[in-house]
């Protein structure tokens, strides 16, 4: 047993909550989808695992939710936050409480839904989205399928178009070309595109669907121990309606152009939080370090409006990127100062989100371009002093990748007076042994 899951072991025995061996293990409602840089339930269940009943824990940039979801699961109250509509929908539906009818009621209307999907078997002129290329990520079969559950899922409402919903994003991803060994997401190296009709690959995609319907469905039943939220905003200024909070316990997006529009394209598509490229760009726009598709000119073209603690420091490297990195440079120096602009935005919020005596974690990690360090955790240590947070402690969680320079680094502190309870320092033993992706 690794020390994370003795540790929730522990908490559920003495809260005398009761949860099974699945959610221990931190698989459940965390595995209903994958984004790539999802952080490990098991770090968040070790930076949370020693607050008292009664705590609530905030996580200003939600993710799938694996914040809100982890403290839920341990007893106490998760809330967070996104930009992403797509997101915050999805980590309410993984917070939501199932009653057995709706389990039952979802069920019904699943297997009614594949009876019939089944018999349809041609291609049809059902709906489908505008995404680029298509055909690279589904063969005719599984499109067909996915156009059937589409419509079927459509005719539903309330907890079973929410609980299908979740399966189709599933039952999408498992049927298409899409490959998760890089950072980001990208198609399979073999994939070809196919452009006859099958009928067995129809089929099969109908197979996925019952087969991720019944591990949904499992781990729905699962009930949660504590309550949790997700919040559409946006973290560079308050959000109404949280609750103080104990600790914030985070992951902002990283200073490595990843673009979480991007990475979740397909299913936003397909559930038609998005319906053209234009609009992903838009919402890249809104989101911190988002530069996918015009974000990325808007980006060149973009000004400070204020100055951060950290802009001596900053300004430097950003020159030198410009410098040395050719036709981008200048794009990519804006984004650096952009991003930490941004950042400083966010943490000047954050005396008020947190209760006196509260911790903060932020998960983060540093980048390169160009040879040039960005070195995001020192700047976040600074920007988090400026704001009053004491004890500022920069800690490596794990090494990235096979680049020496780059590591993921826990950047805790807490706020003056209450009760603090303080942060738990992660030892070599507790690292954790894998993120979710
Ligand atoms: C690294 S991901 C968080 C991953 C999360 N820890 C998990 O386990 O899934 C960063 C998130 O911040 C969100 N985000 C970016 N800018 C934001 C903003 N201004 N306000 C709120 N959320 C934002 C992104 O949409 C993305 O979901």
């Amino acid at each position: 047993m690794t020390p994370a899951t003795d540790t929730i072991n522990r908490l559920l025995y003495t809260r005398g909550k009761h949860l099974t061996f699945r959610a221990n293990d931190g698989i459940g409602r965390h595995d209903w989808l994958r984004l790539t840089p999802a952080y490990s339930v098991k770090l968040v269940r070790d930076i949370v695992a020693d607050l008292p009943d009664g705590s609530v824990v905030t996580d200003p940039f939600s993710g799938t939710g694996t914040t809100p979801l982890a403290a839920a699961e341990l007893g106490i109250t998760g809330q967070s936050i996104d930009v992403n509509p797509f997101l915050v929908w999805l980590g309410n539906t993984k917070l939501r409480r199932y009653t057995e009818d709706e389990l039952m009621a979802a069920t019904e209307t699943a297997s009614g839904i594949v009876t019939r999907g089944r018999e349809q078997a041609s291609v049809s002129d059902l709906w489908q989205p505008d995404l680029f290329k298509i055909e690279r990520w589904w063969a005719p079969g599984p499109l067909e399928t996915l156009k059937v559950l589409r419509q079927e899922i459509d005719q539903t409402t309330g907890v079973t178009r929410d609980l299908l919903d979740i399966v189709l994003c599933r039952t999408l991803i498992k049927t298409s070309n899409a490959a998760f060994n890089h950072p980001s997401m990208s198609f399979k190296k073999d994939s070809k595109v196919v452009t006859e009709f099958d009928e067995l690959d129809f089929s099969a995609a109908f197979d996925v669907f019952e087969t991720e319907f019944a591990s949904i469905i499992e781990s729905a039943r699962l009930d949660l121990a504590g309550d949790g939220t997700v919040y559409l905003g946006d973290s560079r200024g308050v959000v109404d309606g949280l609750a103080k909070a104990d600790a914030i316990v985070t992951s902002p997006p990283y200073v490595n152009r990843m673009s979480y529009i991007r990475e979740l394209r397909p299913y936003m598509y397909w559930l038609r939080f998005l319906e053209a490229a234009p609009d992903a760009g838009d919402l890249d726009w809104k989101a911190i370090g988002g530069t996918w598709g015009t974000a990325s000119s808007k980006t060149k073209y973009w000004e400070p409006t204020i100055e951060t603690p950290v802009d001596s420091e900053i300004l430097p490297v950003s020159a030198a990127i410009a410098a040395d990195g050719g036709k981008n440079g200048p794009m990519l120096a804006k984004y650096v100062h952009k991003y930490h602009h941004d950042m400083w935005e966010h943490f000047k919020s954050i005396p008020e989100l947190v209760k006196p005596g509260g911790s903060v974690s932020y998960i983060i990690g540093n980048s390169t371009f160009y040879g040039h360090e960005v070195p995001a955790h020192d700047w976040y240590a600074k920007m988090l002093e400026a704001v009053g947070v004491e004890d500022v402690n920069v800690e490596i969680i794990r090494k990235r990748n096979s680049n020496k320079k780059l590591y993921e680094f826990n950047v805790s502190g807490h706020f003056s007076g209450g009760d603090h309870v303080p942060g738990r320092r992660l030892t070599a033993d507790q690292t954790p042994e894998a993120t979710l992706f």
